[in-house]
C-alpha cells in the first residue's frame, strides 16, 4: 500500500482526534502518503480529501470531537453511493482505509469490502462501548468521566434538597456507560437495558435503602426498557409521594470535551497499529485492545450487540448502595 485514506464516521467521541493523529504520523513513519477524508463516507463519496502531512495533525491530541468532521451517510448505504466512493478513492489514489467509528460505520466498511478490493482496518470510535473484540472504545473513558463530573454536582444539589434525581445518560441500546459511572458516583440504583430491572425491584431498592439517606441518585440508561426517564420518574413519586423527585437527561454534553490520557494513549496505541497491520496486508478487522493487548476481530463480529454486562460490576451497585 501507498496511500491510506483516514476517516471518522458516525457519532463523534473524545479521542477521535488522537486517533487521527497516530493514524498520520505512523503513515508518515512509514513513508507511505495519508489522505485525510472529511465527514466520513459521505466526503469518500463527494470526494471531499486532501493530503495530509505532520503539520495537519499538529496540536489535535488533547481535542474533542474530530478534524476531519463526521456524518452518518444515507447515500453509502446504496450501491451507487459506494460505486461513486471508489471511483473518488481511485481519483485520489488511495489505495487503503482506516475508518474511525462504530458499528454503522463498521457495517459500512464490511459491504465496501465485500465489493472493492480496497483493504480496510477500523479503530473503535463511540462513547457507547458496545463493540465487542475490545475491552474499551475510544471516547468511553471520556464520556464516564464527564458523567460522574456532572453527577457529582448534581449529588450536591440533591443532598441539600433531600431529593431523589433520576439521571438519563447515553449509550444507544446499551447500558455500559450508564453501569460503570454510576458505580463512580456511588448510585442508589442503576436502570439498563441489559439487566431486567423493573419498577418493583427498583422500588424495592429505594424502600429498604438507608432511610436516613438525604439524596439518592438512580442513573438510567437511554435505551433501558423499563420507559422513558419522566414516566420513572413518574411511577417512583406515585409510589413514594414524599419524595422530591427531579430528572436531569445529560445529553451530548458527554460526547464532547477534551479527551482523558486514557482515550489518548487508546487511540494512539490503536492507530499505531492498524497502519503497521494494513502494511502486514491485514483487512476487514476492528483493531481492539483486549486485557492491554492489540487485539484483532471481523468487523461482522465487532458490530454484534453485546447483551452481556460483568455481573460483579452490577453486584457492586447492589452491595455498595444499602
Ligand atoms: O452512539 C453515540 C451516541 O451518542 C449514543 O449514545 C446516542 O444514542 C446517539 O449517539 C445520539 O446520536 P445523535 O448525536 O445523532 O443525536
Amino acid at each position: 500500500i501507498k496511500n491510506i485514506g483516514v476517516l471518522t464516521s458516525g457519532g463523534d467521541s473524545p479521542g477521535m482526534n488522537a486517533a487521527i493523529r497516530a493514524v498520520v504520523r505512523t503513515a508518515l513513519y512509514y513513508n507511505l502518503e495519508i489522505t485525510g477524508i472529511m465527514r466520513g463516507y459521505e466526503g469518500m463519496i463527494t470526494g471531499d480529501m486532501f493530503k495530509m502531512d505532520r503539520k495537519s495533525v499538529a496540536n489535535i491530541i488533547q481535542r474533542g470531537g474530530t478534524i476531519l468532521k463526521t456524518a452518518r451517510s444515507d447515500d453509502f448505504r446504496t450501491k451507487e453511493g459506494r460505486e461513486r466512493a471508489y471511483e473518488q478513492l481511485k481519483k485520489f489514489n488511495v489505495d487503503a482505509l482506516v475508518v474511525i467509528g462504530g458499528d454503522g460505520t463498521f457495517t459500512g466498511a464490511s459491504v465496501f469490502l465485500d465489493e472493492f478490493d480496497v483493504p480496510i482496518l477500523g479503530l473503535p470510535g463511540t462513547i457507547d462501548n458496545d463493540l465487542a473484540g475490545t475491552d474499551y472504545t475510544i471516547g468511553y473513558d471520556t464520556a464516564i468521566n464527564t458523567v460522574v463530573n456532572a453527577v457529582d454536582k448534581i449529588r450536591d444539589t440533591a443532598e441539600s434538597h433531600d431529593r431523589l434525581f433520576f439521571v438519563e445518560v447515553m449509550g444507544r441500546d446499551s447500558g455500559l456507560i450508564a453501569l460503570r459511572s454510576g458505580i463512580g458516583v456511588g448510585a442508589e440504583a442503576i436502570l439498563i437495558p441489559e439487566s431486567k430491572t423493573d419498577a418493583g425491584h427498583l422500588f424495592k431498592r429505594l424502600e429498604e435503602g438507608r432511610k436516613d439517606k438525604a439524596s439518592k441518585i438512580v442513573i438510567v440508561a437511554e435505551g433501558d426498557d423499563s420507559g422513558d426517564v419522566f414516566e420513572i420518574a413518574e411511577r417512583v413519586k406515585e409510589k413514594f409521594p414524599n419524595y422530591d423527585t427531579r430528572v436531569s437527561i445529560l445529553g451530548h454534553i458527554q460526547r464532547g470535551g477534551s479527551p482523558t490520557c486514557g482515550d489518548r494513549v487508546l487511540a494512539s496505541r490503536l492507530g499505531v497499529a492498524a497502519v503497521e497491520s494494513l502494511m502486514a496486508g491485514q483487512k476487514g478487522e476492528m483493531v481492539g485492545l483486549v486485557n492491554g493487548q492489540i487485539a484483532f476481530t471481523p468487523f461482522k463480529h465487532a458490530i454484534k450487540h453485546i447483551s452481556e454486562v460483568n455481573q460483579g460490576l452490577l453486584k457492586i451497585v447492589e452491595i455498595l448502595s444499602l
